[in-house]
């Protein structure tokens, strides 16, 4: 009996490749999502991937009786939760729209695992939760220090949340994974990131800058404590980040977890730097990139990477591809999206 998998955000970056291994892993899976934060490309690449049509339903998860109606419908055995906003500045602007957004979607999902007498749930959470680390590489025992965007807030409640409801409710197990930075894209370039207006995040402003929408990206700051100035980050490729909910969503409908509620870093235990980065990308690649060195961008930590080790273990799961092969994924996704 193939086992039921409700992805929330489905038509997103991260859901859209989750959906993809799941279903090619042998799960049904029903994607859920509001559209307020993307078209429905991916979700049409995840269907020409696939070869079908899948289950898609158009709803808000901050709406309780849609959540509760959509459980009632469908038999899910796990629900992973991807729907929630991820800009760090506008959460320091708007935290409301925040905390209202991610708490309370998150708070129903709890509660319809709850009222049908358990589910598995799988958290979508963030190294951000480490916030500036003490020692590198971060384990899952290093301490969380105090997030510093309302955005930060909302992935370290929900955790807490989570931890609460599986201690409290029988039947409710939970996954948190904390991902570090994914990039790139889909080997087909059916799906892929699709930030809208200016991006936020490294690897789509060079994608972008390189084909021309951009003129010229910034490098926040290059008088860091590292080697070459520029700040270290854990890039994950994204279609390994999927494969690693796979693992995990496996894990909790086998019954083969150690604890009712359980954490794993999801990254490489690769430190690069954001000039390795731009050198990588132009290598790989064969081009030529225009950027330049700005100001340090406020918020940002100096180094953070994972030491993956217990995923590796307790998982199964390994991150597998370089970061070329990411980098030339997320390039053939910008070309594939201008249509050349
Ligand atoms: C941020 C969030 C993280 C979230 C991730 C989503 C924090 C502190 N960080 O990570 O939680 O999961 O986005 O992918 O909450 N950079 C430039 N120029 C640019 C853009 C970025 O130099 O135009 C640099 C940044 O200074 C940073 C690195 O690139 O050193 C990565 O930045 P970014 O892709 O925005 O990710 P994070 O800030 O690490």
């Amino acid at each position: 009996m193939k086992k039921t998998v409700l992805v929330s955000g489905g038509a997103g970056f991260i859901g859209s490749h989750v959906t993809v291994e799941l279903v090619q892993a042998g799960y049904d899976v029903v994607i859920a999502d509001n559209m307020s934060n993307c078209d429905d490309t991916n979700y049409r690449g995840v269907c020409s991937i696939l070869g079908r049509e899948l289950p898609f339903i158009k709803m808000d998860f901050c709406d309780g009786d849609a959540v509760n109606e959509l459980f009632a419908k469908y038999r899910i055995d796990a629900v992973i939760h991807f729907a929630a906003f991820k800009a760090v500045g506008e959460s320091v602007d708007e935290p409301l729209k925040y905390y209202r957004n991610n708490l309370l979607s998150f708070l129903n999902v709890l509660e319809a695992a709850r009222s049908q007498g358990g589910c598995n749930v799988l958290f979508s959470s963030s190294a951000t939760v480490y916030g500036e680390p003490e020692e590198l590489p971060v384990t899952e025992k290093s301490p969380r220090q105090p997030a510093t965007s309302p955005y930060g807030d909302t992935k370290q409640m929900c955790e807490d949340f989570l931890r609460d409801c599986v201690r409290a409710y029988p039947g409710v197990k939970g996954i948190a994974l904390r991902y570090f930075n994914p990039i790139g894209a889909h080997p087909s370039a059916l799906i892929g990131e699709l930030p809208r207006g200016v991006p936020n995040n490294l690897v789509p402003f060079i994608t972008q800058t390189a084909i021309g929408r951009r003129e010229c990206l910034s490098i926040f700051g290059n008088d860091y404590p590292t080697e070459d100035g520029t700040c270290k980050r854990d890039y994950i490729d994204i279609v390994d980040l999927a494969k690693a909910h796979v693992c995990a969503v496996t894990r909790m409908v086998e019954g083969r977890m150690k604890e009712d509620y359980e954490i794993f870093n999801v990254g490489t235990g690769r430190p690069v730097s954001v000039l390795e980065l731009v050198n990588a990308f132009e290598k790989v690649n064969g081009l030529k990139l225009n950027y330049k060195i700005a100001p340090r961008r406020p918020g940002d930590v100096v180094a953070i990477w994972a030491d993956p080790s217990l995923a590796n273990e307790e998982l199964g799961w390994k991150a597998e591809r370089s970061v070329e092969e990411t980098l030339a994924a997320a390039w053939a996704w910008e070309k594939h999206l201008a249509g050349k």
